[in-house]
């Protein structure tokens, strides 16, 4: 439940699914998406392929939206690649990218959340790119995600995801949700609802913003270990994925960029071995 007025945010994995299966669909369907994000970060992409994408055999690309990120990907690997995603829109999308039948041979499109996903499966990389973990709900529906996501990966795999950081996103919607984290009605500092206009409405969203400490909290109640914790990039995503010139000079600065006060923050995330030996 998203409750404007006081900003108590109980967001569970459930009912913030609904919501978010609603407001993408409608986001993909008025192309607003694509416009606003049309290729992948081209610094994002790289850490991928140098972090296990490009030699892996099965990639997962969960939350995959119109597959800007994976359709790269069968391009330049030769991995076989499931996306899934809660919007149909978006897998729509998806497979409107994927024109040549030898790269739809690759592709496995999986339409809902990780329930969807065959339980048997194991992948040898997993991507959660672009806050796709911090529209899953509050800290328990999070942790939960992360969980279930270890299940889906190899022991020798990796997850790479990209979240956003709350010293540099949507500083308004955090600074309104203060008097609710003070007091102790809304305990989980960062979990802010935004609003964005398409489709000639206003959609709220809800969201969890990230510091690197936080980040790395539920990684390891999750059984992750977590490495190579980056900027994902100065400048925002909207502005590096439209430009190319810019896209290139962000890659440039970004290493010189604190991970905490990217954009988004960046992760290679292994499976905790040692948890598994004890449990
Ligand atoms: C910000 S978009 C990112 C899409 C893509 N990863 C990219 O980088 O362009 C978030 C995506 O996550 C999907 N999503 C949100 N909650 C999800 C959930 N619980 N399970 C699977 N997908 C989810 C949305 O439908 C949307 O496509």
């Amino acid at each position: 439940m998203i409750e404007q007025a006081n900003f108590s945010i109980e967001a569970d994995a459930h009912s913030t699914a609904i919501k978010m299966r609603k407001l993408y669909d409608k986001y993909f369907e008025s192309n607003f998406y694509r416009e606003r994000y049309p290729v992948p970060n081209p610094a994002t992409l790289k850490f991928l392929l140098r972090n296990g994408a490009k030699t892996a055999h099965s990639i997962l690309d969960i939350g995959c939206g119109d597959g800007r990120y994976a359709v790269a990907l069968l391009d330049q690997t030769e991995a076989n690649i499931t996306g899934s995603d809660i919007s149909s829109a978006a897998l729509r999308d998806f497979e409107k990218r994927v024109a040549n039948p030898l790269l739809q041979s690759r592709v496995t499109l999986i339409h809902g959340g990780l329930d969807a996903i065959p339980a048997q499966e194991q992948f040898d990389v997993v991507l959660l790119i672009f806050g796709v973990l911090s529209h899953a709900g509050n800290r328990a529906a999070r942790i939960a995600m992360l969980k279930d996501i270890r299940k889906l990966t190899a022991p020798w795999g990796s997850l790479l995801l990209t979240v956003p950081s709350a010293w540099r996103r949507r500083p308004i919607d955090l600074f309104k949700t203060m008097p609710a984290f003070i007091s102790g009605k809304n305990k989980s500092f960062g979990d802010v609802q935004y609003s964005r206009q398409f489709a000639g409405s206003k959609h709220d969203f809800f969201y969890h913003l990230y510091t690197v400490n936080r980040l790395k909290g539920e990684l390891r109640e999750a059984g992750w270990s977590a490495n190579h914790i980056q900027a994902e990039s100065v400048l925002p995503e909207k502005v590096v994925t439209q430009n190319p010139w810019v896209g290139r000079l962000d890659e440039l600065a970004r290493p010189l960029c604190p991970a905490s006060l990217g954009y988004g923050i960046r992760v290679v995330a292994k499976p905790d071995l040692i948890l598994d030996n004890h449990s």
